[in-house]
């Protein structure tokens, strides 16, 4: 019997990653077909961790939960609780380093779950300050953008750490799909900032772009503009490329979606790896560009489901 639970789900960056590190806008979009619960009991052990890479005391718990186990601990000594006899149990999967907010949720769904355990509700900020704190852990200097998504049920406009939920009545069809390999989020962001230091000029040409496009993006997404978005997408690609921060797999991927008629195609998050988010302008389209990405080498497609407000999944 659980004394309290937390839930998060995962997210995609529709446009403005990378540029948003540099102060740029991005929009981010709730994926809520793949979600984390984190599930807290009361147990006379010392804190316990039960999840699919680990199970045991949290004192022993490998350096690949590091993060987690700081939100476990910052969100104990948030709340006052003592940090002994609970079990915390995360149950759900977001694959890990795809770019699709892995971290953050499970980051999320602990804070929720501990923070109730102990009869408080985080508000927003609280929330944020510990997923944050988390995230530094897992990506080094994190903008904050996943640790919004992640709980948010709308699509998010994010900028130099401030929020609003996007309404929209956008009606297109987004495709995930994963390249199978591990995004190197925080090398990809080093490298944007070598490039940066190197050529200043034409970094700031590129990332200005971005920025626009994303400001127009919004606007599609209220107006319904797919064929715009989409195009505004693939811009946004080439633009990522230029920043080094795509991949051979990626761009076979980004091919393969325009190839099988998406409106647009880019890689999604830190890049070098991770997902690509394709743009169908109905739900046929985007299950024969499904098939056209996993026939290029996508390892897994998914396909959440529009609905009114631009919640996918
Ligand atoms: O790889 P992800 O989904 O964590 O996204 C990283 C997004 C960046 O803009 C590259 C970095 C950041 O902290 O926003």
């Amino acid at each position: 019997q659980a004394a309290a639970s937390g839930t998060a789900h995962a997210k995609v960056i529709l446009l403005g990653e990378h540029a948003v590190v540099h102060g740029a806008p991005a929009i981010a979009l709730p994926v809520h077909s793949l979600a984390l619960t984190a599930s807290v009991t009361r147990t006379d052990r010392p804190l316990w961790i039960d999840s699919v890479l680990y199970r045991g005391p949290i004192a022993a718990a490998p350096e690949l939960l590091a993060a987690p186990v700081t939100a476990l601990a910052e969100t104990l000594r948030f709340t006052g609780a003592p940090a002994t006899g609970l079990t915390v149990r995360i149950d759900g999967e977001i694959p890990a380093e795809r770019g699709l907010g892995s971290s953050a949720a499970v980051a999320a769904a602990i804070s929720t779950a501990v923070a109730r355990a102990a009869g408080v509700e985080l508000g927003a900020r609280e929330r944020f300050d510990l997923i944050q704190a988390a995230e530094r852990v897992a990506h080094g200097t994190p903008s904050g953008l996943d640790a919004r998504a992640v709980v948010s049920d709308t699509a998010v406009w994010f900028q130099r750490g401030d929020v609003r939920a996007l309404p929209s009545a956008f009606t297109g069809v987004f495709v995930i799909a994963d390249t199978g390999l591990h995004g190197r989020t925080r090398e990809a962001v080093g490298g944007v900032a070598a490039l940066k230091a190197a050529d200043p000029a034409r970094v700031e040409r590129i990332l200005d772009r971005i920025a626009a496009l994303t400001a127009a993006a919004a606007g599609d997404l209220a107006a319904d503009a797919r064929a715009a978005l989409g195009e505004r997408m693939t811009e946004t690609h080439r633009m990522l490329a230029e920043l080094t921060v795509s991949s051979p797999e990626l761009d076979r991927l980004v091919g393969a979606a325009t190839a099988a008629g998406a409106l647009g195609a880019k890689l999604t998050g830190g890049g070098r790896g991770g997902c690509v988010l394709a743009l169908a302008d109905t739900p046929v389209d985007a299950a024969r560009i499904a098939a056209g990405l996993r026939a290029a080498g996508a390892e897994r497609t998914w396909m959440p489901a529009a609905r009114p407000g631009l919640t996918p999944g």
